[in-house]
């Protein structure tokens, strides 16, 4: 959800990507006595196999260090074992491997991680984790123009990689996120004006099946899976290799920044523009967030109420005028331009994890009003969790994002993905509330529950305004949520006949139970 926000330029690596050589995933392991067994059935028939190498047990001293690895609190879940494979063979043997040792006659699941970046679905305190972690390279091949990436890389680091090649892809924002969930869920990136979602650049989906067959899905060799893959998420199988169309590096014209609260109109008046600007302000992306208790790398940006606003045109171009301009005016808390390379603005756009979570979303039309609404819920919840929960103990962001109908018209025109998003004619915007918290759990659920109150009034006031919109993005969804059942009768359809044909024994519903599931659907 939080997407692109800020400050210090962070310093990053230009190294090629590359899997872990060394023999053992950490150095500090090599003692343990690998012929033990461990108890747990599923983990000794890893070790069985002969995967003792890409096997953490919670004894093990790289356990803990790839626990905090995951981004929100809630996720920081403590499997019965770690399992990173370094390849696609891997992945494979794990996956047949992990069915074969059963369920038990207990309630132990299998849990699947890339970037580790969801809130939820991504771990299992009961069970196994295939963690993909180390399966994070890139390359580039000039003559198909393609960008072949694995899921684990973060964009950060994807992006500095594939700039040594001179390309880049529509990928993330915040340079921490992962690759294998961002592309599978849709992928809002700053390039969606020209592009679409990151998954519509997707041209061959390398996958593994649940019987651990390897196979390619694209236009021409499975194309009902290429197509329910992109927006469709974990159902079909594990994808180990993502084949992007890529476009030449550049640098991004960026201007951050933060603004007192009392100019929401504005900021809302500028969203709204923003939201129905045609395809020829296409490079011009913006992001904007109500916010409060603001914090970047630890540090405080604005204690209270306040406004971020990004403006990114991807062509560089600093003269490019749009009803951004008028926020520039203002006088800024804080205020960052910068002209930065995608790595660059990755690293500039990380959010700081390892606090408790919640999100929600929903998409409505392109109404101020309906804006205006959402802005003075946000406030009524910062003044109710301050009473409940204490004014230092959380922060807030909520996002409102512009979505265009040429979002989903670009989506069709490269071969259609799972969103639904060409049958939503008018002009909309997506909103996406966070909170923070930095206390404890119990203090989670009361702002958990503010929050999901505050996003069914929202969904209720937009359809009494006749600006109700069904569309619920996947990858800003609470799990009370139901994103797949919002993509239209046609896509569930389609993603249940693709889940039955690939994965007919149901291993992605019922044994990897994680994230949104089409036969949870109703
Ligand atoms: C700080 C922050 C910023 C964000 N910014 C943006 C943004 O700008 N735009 C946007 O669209 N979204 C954004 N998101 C949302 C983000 O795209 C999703 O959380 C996404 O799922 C993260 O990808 P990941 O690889 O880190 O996911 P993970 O948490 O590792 O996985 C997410 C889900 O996908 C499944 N999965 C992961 N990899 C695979 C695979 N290889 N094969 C099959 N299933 C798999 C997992 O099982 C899990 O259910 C942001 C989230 C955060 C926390
Ligand atoms: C490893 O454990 C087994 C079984 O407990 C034991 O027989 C063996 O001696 C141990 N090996 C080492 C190198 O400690
Ligand atoms: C891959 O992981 C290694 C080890 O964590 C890291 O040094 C490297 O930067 C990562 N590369 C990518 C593309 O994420
Ligand atoms: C907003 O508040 C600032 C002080 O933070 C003040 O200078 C400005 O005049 C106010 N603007 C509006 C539109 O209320
Ligand atoms: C930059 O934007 C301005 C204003 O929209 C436009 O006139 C100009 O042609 C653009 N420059 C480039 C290089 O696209
Ligand atoms: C932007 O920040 C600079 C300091 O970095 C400040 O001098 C300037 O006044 C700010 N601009 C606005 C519009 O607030
Ligand atoms: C914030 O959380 C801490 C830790 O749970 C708690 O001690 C404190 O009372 C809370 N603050 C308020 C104002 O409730
Ligand atoms: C694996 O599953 C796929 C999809 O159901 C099927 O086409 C393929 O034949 C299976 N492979 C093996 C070796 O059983």
């Amino acid at each position: 959800m939080w997407c692109c926000i800020l400050v210090a330029a962070a310093v990053f690596g230009h190294g090629l990507a590359g899997n872990i050589a060394s023999a053992t995933l950490y150095p500090q392991d090599t003692h343990q006595n690998k012929s033990t067994l461990s108890g747990a059935p599923p983990c000794d028939a890893l070790v069985a196999v002969g995967l003792r190498d890409s096997v953490l047990f919670p004894s093990d001293n790289g356990y803990e260090p790839q626990i905090e690895s995951w981004f929100a609190l809630n996720s920081r879940l403590r499997p019965w074992c770690l399992v990173l494979p370094r390849n696609t063979a891997d992945v494979s043997l794990v996956v047949t491997t992990l069915v074969k040792a059963g369920s038990g006659a207990g309630d132990w699941h299998i849990a699947l991680r890339s970037g580790g970046h969801n809130i939820d679905g991504n771990n299992i305190a009961n069970g196994v984790t295939i963690d993909l972690s180390f399966m994070n390279s890139s390359d580039y091949n000039p003559s198909t123009n393609t960008a072949s990436i694995e899921p684990g890389g973060r964009w950060e680091h994807t992006y500095a990689s594939l700039q040594d090649h001179g390309v880049t892809v529509a990928g993330g924002r915040d340079g921490d996120v992962g690759v294998g969930g961002f592309l599978l869920g849709g992928g809002i990136s700053f390039f969606s004006g020209r592009l679409g979602f990151g998954c519509d650049s997707v041209t061959n989906f390398e996958v593994v099946l649940a019987n651990g067959s390897v196979v390619n899905a694209n236009e021409r060799v499975n194309s009902d899976l290429w197509r329910a893959l992109k927006g469709g998420s974990g159902n079909f199988g594990i994808v180990t290799r993502y084949d992007l169309e890529s476009i030449p590096t550049r640098d991004l014209a960026r201007d951050l920044r933060f603004l007192p609260s009392n100019y929401s109109d504005l900021v809302v008046d500028t969203v709204v523009d923003f939201a129905n600007h045609d395809e020829s302000l296409g490079d011009d992306a913006l992001v904007s967030f109500f916010t409060y208790n603001y914090k970047s790398h630890g540090k405080t940006i604005s204690p209270d109420l306040a406004i971020g606003t990004i403006h990114v045109n991807t062509a560089g171009n600093w003269s490019s005028k749009t009803s951004y301009n008028r926020l520039e005016q203002l006088p800024a808390i804080l205020n960052q331009t910068t002209t930065q390379n995608m790595a660059e603005a990755a690293a500039a756009s990380k959010v700081d994890g390892g606090t408790w979570a919640a999100r929600s979303t929903r998409t409505f039309k392109n109404d101020p009003v309906i804006l205006r609404y959402s802005n003075k819920l946000h406030e009524e919840y910062v003044e109710a969790m301050k009473e409940i929960i204490g004014a230092d103990n959380f922060s807030t962001v909520m996002f409102l994002q512009p979505i265009p109908s040429s979002l989903g018209r670009i989506g069709q025109q490269r071969g259609g993905n799972m969103l639904g998003l060409q049958n939503v004619k008018d002009n909309a915007v997506m909103w996406t509330g966070g909170v923070t918290v930095y206390s404890d759990e119990a203090a989670l659920s009361v702002a958990k529950e503010g929050l999901d109150r505050m996003s069914a009034q929202i969904k209720s006031f937009s359809e009494s305004n006749s600006g109700g919109i069904d569309f619920i993005y996947a990858n800003y969804a609470d799990d009370s949520q139901d994103p797949l059942g919002s993509y239209g009768a046609d896509n569930v359809q389609h993603m249940r006949e693709v889940a039955a044909k690939y994965d007919p024994t149901g291993v992605f519903q019922t044994r990897i139970p994680g994230g949104f599931k089409i036969s949870r659907v109703v």
